[in-house]
């Protein structure tokens, strides 16, 4: 499994593949198409908890769909996503949410959504032996503040914004960067200026590597944010195979023979 050093050794050496996963048949299949990094994102509010946004989730939800994803993953390294809140307000419960993550779920590293607050927290953490992998760029966890999700850097006074926060992060100790929904040419630029490994996803092709949240990767998802790919039909194909079941039963052609039990020696109930 690539280590965060050997993660950070392929910046601009050969392409970074990272998914989401959030359970353990998902996190196999991933790991066994030989993924690189295998994201446990708080994404998991949108994708399998039903909520409309990453605000609601909490630690224990992801550290829930952490242990299940590393128990599952072989190769790839696994990094757990800190949900709102769970870090950044106060140094101990930030370090004890992160850890957790560790000691007990089986991730080898963390993400944080960062700003400015983040850069003395990622040198703590990575002193204390938690890889951080840094997020910048459109952080889903300012919705509120947003009011939705809008590319940023798009203007030069956040592009430099951004790019130095890059390197703040960086210099703190970060492994590796994930950008979303920046420009191109920006995270260009800073995938350029930095030495650690740039991660995209709506930030163009020129990042060291791609993430993308598996469900749109797949297909599984009901909606995916224009900058995804959609690499197959996975929804269309549990939908078609739930109706055939659903066919199947009320027609009475399952269960067939093939799948009924011997009968069993009921001499006992006459
Ligand atoms: O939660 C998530 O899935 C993420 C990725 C999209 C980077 O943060
Ligand atoms: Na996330």
């Amino acid at each position: 499994m690539p280590t965060v050093r050997e993660l950070r050794s392929m910046a601009g050496t050969e392409p970074i593949t990272m998914l989401t996963a959030y359970d353990a048949p998902t996190a196999e299949i991933v790991d066994e198409a030989d993924v690189d990094v295998i994201l446990v994102g708080d994404s998991v509010g949108n994708t399998s908890l039903g909520y409309e946004t990453t605000v609601p989730v909490t630690v224990d939800d992801v550290a829930r769909h952490v242990g299940a994803v590393a128990r599952a993953t072989e190769d790839a390294l696994v990094v757990a996503d800190m949900p709102f809140l769970s870090f950044g307000v106060d140094e101990a419960d930030s370090l004890e949410n992160a850890g957790r993550m560790l000691k007990e779920e089986g991730a080898a590293a963390v993400k944080l959504e960062c700003g400015p607050h983040t850069v003395e927290l990622t040198e703590k953490m990575v002193q204390l032996g938690i890889p951080v992998m840094a997020h910048l760029g459109l952080t889903p966890q300012h919705v509120n503040q947003y009011g939705g999700y809008p590319r940023q850097g798009t203007d030069r006074e956040d592009a430099e914004r951004i790019l130095e926060l890059a390197r703040a992060h960086e210099d703190a100790g970060a492994f590796s960067l994930v950008l979303e929904h920046v420009p191109a040419n920006l995270a260009a630029e800073i995938t350029d200026v930095l030495g650690i490994p740039t991660i995209g996803i709506g930030a163009g092709p020129d990042c060291d590597g791609q993430v993308l949240v598996v469900d749109d990767a797949v297909g599984l998802s009901e909606w995916s944010p224009s900058f995804a790919k959609q690499f197959g039909d996975v929804r269309g194909e549990m939908r078609a195979a739930v109706e055939e079941y659903v066919e199947a039963v009320e027609s009475g052609s399952f269960p067939a023979e093939d799948h009924s039990h011997e009968e069993g020696d009921l001499d006992e109930l006459y």
